[in-house]
């Protein structure tokens, strides 16, 4: 018997890859306007590692996204600023290997598509062949990232938009606020929604945007919102994953759905107090042998240790 094939404990997914999986994320991406008109909500998340991927999808989440929140989130940066391709790429992939069923969205982090059409279509490139993703984010919508977004679109990968807080240039918006408290700033996000919508983006994240200014943007809307602190008009939500389960203590606008750190520290604790008392490994968690191998190791070990 291998190593590993039954005395390693079974860590293989909790559901096969079904067949079909590419068609039905193409059906999800272009049922996604359905979902809008039929008033379906529409489930999405953020992953950054395998498990964490079979969990989203086991619970039927339509949309996941590697977001550069895994700067913050996974590699303890203080802002989203600093991540690289690189590093997300490696996080992309292993939620790749957990999911079949959701779509997965890749997170263009800064400076990976600011600079020129070609910069950013080569990015976005890496996302879908490196990383297997199914479309990209990029933030903000004036200017230049429509434009980048238009150009994405035109290379054939699809776009999700991303106005209101955009946490990659926070700096530039007098920190991490609400967006569009008033008429020009509410006009500015609808002129930012239409551009990404006429750059071909297939839906769009509004975030930390009120209530009223979001439901009205949805309702003009010819593509669906996504929303994360913008109330519950939006098309669809969307959490960050340590916030939903209580991993992280995020923001008003992302109350925890279970303590995750509560149970882990408890885990994690009870384990240390049971390796530090002798209690664990108990004798379930130990393999037999013959009992002469004992001896016959204990004159070995005795003979060769004056060579050593
Ligand atoms: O990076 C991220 O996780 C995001 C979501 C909060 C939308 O952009």
């Amino acid at each position: 018997m291998a190593m590993g094939s039954g005395a390693e404990g079974d860590r293989s997914p909790s559901r096969p890859a079904t067949t079909g999986v590419a068609e039905r994320r193409q059906r999800l991406l272009t049922d996604l306007p359905g979902m809008k008109a039929r008033g379906d909500r529409i489930a999405m998340v953020t992953a950054y590692d395998y498990p964490g991927a079979q969990l989203v999808d086991r619970a039927g989440v339509d949309v996941v996204l590697v977001g550069d929140t895994a700067a913050m989130t996974v590699l303890g940066y203080p802002s989203t600023v600093p991540v690289s391709v690189d590093e997300l790429l490696v996080l992309v992939r292993a939620v790749r290997r957990g999911l079949h069923h959701a779509l997965l969205i890749g997170d263009l982090p800064f400076g990976s598509y600011e600079v020129s059409d070609e910069q950013a279509v080569a990015t976005a490139v890496r996302f879908v062949k490196e990383g297997g993703c199914d479309g990209v984010k990029l933030e903000r919508g004036a200017g230049t990232s429509a434009q980048r977004a238009r150009a994405i679109v035109a290379a054939g990968i699809p776009v999700m938009g991303h106005i209101g807080l955009t946490p990659q240039t926070a700096g530039a918006l007098g920190g991490y606020r609400v967006q569009g408290r008033d008429s020009d700033a509410a006009m500015r996000l609808g002129r930012e929604l239409r551009d990404l919508e006429g750059a071909g983006c297939f839906a769009v994240v509004l975030e930390a945007v009120p209530g009223i200014a979001a439901d009205a943007l949805t309702r003009f809307s010819a593509v669906p919102t996504i929303g994360i602190g913008a109330g519950a008009g939006t098309d669809g939500q969307v959490l960050v994953y340590h916030d939903l389960l209580g991993l992280t203590k995020g923001p008003r606008f992302a109350p925890a759905f279970a303590d995750l750190d509560s149970a882990a520290y408890a885990g994690l604790s009870a384990y240390v107090d049971q390796v530090r008392a002798g209690e664990f490994p108990a004798r379930e968690h130990t393999y037999d042998a013959a009992p002469d191998i004992a001896s016959e190791l204990e004159s070995f070990m005795r003979k060769t240790s004056a060579v050593l």
